[in-house]
């Protein structure tokens, strides 16, 4: 049976990467990167920097593109849904190329369970009928890489932490919560927050253009959102995550 690797590779450094997933990139026949859009061909730059550093024998390296979300389907759950079926669709077609019993990886930016949908769609794939296993390498997620950027612990004492997108944020705060880490807002939600509010915000967060600001919110807001656009413009996409935390 052919076994499908799903590696966490980290958030663009190419040290985050384990020595766990450095085994199984050699154990791959075959690696399969994701391309396209300007964003992706810079995380495809990084995996194949993973891939040029790490595998010290004949790997077949397979790239893919990945289409976008179709916008013009209003409801959201329906546009992510049909997203993942083209996924699906395309994993089916490239594993079928894999040699018998052989060994597949797939490189997962951060970690393979954190806001990523590989592992949901490769279920799909194999309740669709195709038979492989799959062994998940754990990763440094974003979370991590931004609270060490900072050297903060990700929890007050003996407090829970809420992990949210800039969607869910926008509907309100979550109860009770006093730590809250978003990720996914590409709409500068943290902008209408509570100004008391303490942030940590990174923008690639791990890699050399690293970005990182803290303050109370009120008073880093604005710095924030200029220095987003900013480095948007200069770098053609932006990955930004922060966490909000309640003082004292
Ligand atoms: C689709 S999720 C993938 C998360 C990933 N699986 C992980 O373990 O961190 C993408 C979101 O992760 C965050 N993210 C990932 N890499 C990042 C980076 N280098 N700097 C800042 N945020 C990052 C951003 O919030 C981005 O919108």
């Amino acid at each position: 049976m052919k076994t499908l690797y799903v590696i966490g590779i980290g958030t663009g450094n190419p040290e985050h990467i384990t020595m766990q997933g450095i085994a199984a990139l050699n154990r791959a026949d075959v690696v399969f990167i994701p391309t396209k859009g300007e964003d992706k061909a810079a995380l495809a730059a990084v995996r194949r920097e993973v891939c040029a550093r790490y595998i010290s024998r004949d790997v077949r390296m397979v790239e893919y593109a990945i289409g976008s979300r179709d916008d013009s389907v209003v409801d959201y759950g329906q546009r992510v849904r049909d997203w993942h079926d083209e996924i699906a669709g395309r994993y089916e077609e490239m594993f079928s190329q894999a040699p018998e019993d052989g060994n597949g990886a797939l490189l997962v930016w951060g970690d393979p369970g954190l806001y990523d949908s590989t592992l949901r769609i490769l279920e799909a794939v194999r309740r669709g009928g195709m038979d492989f296993e799959v062994r998940v390498i754990p990763g440094i997620t974003a979370i991590q890489a931004l609270t060490a950027a900072f050297a903060i612990p990700l929890n007050t004492i003996g407090n829970p932490v809420t992990i949210t997108t800039g969607r869910q944020l926008a509907a309100g705060w979550p109860e009770g919560a006093d730590t809250v880490v978003v990720m996914l807002d590409g709409k500068r939600t943290y902008e209408a927050l509570d100004p008391d509010l303490h942030i940590y915000w990174a923008a690639y967060v791990g890699m050399e253009m690293e970005i990182l600001i803290e303050g109370k919110l009120g008073a880093v807001r604005e710095e924030i959102s200029v220095a987003r656009e900013a480095a948007r413009a200069r770098h053609g996409w932006v990955m930004d995550i922060y966490l909000l935390r309640k003082m004292g």
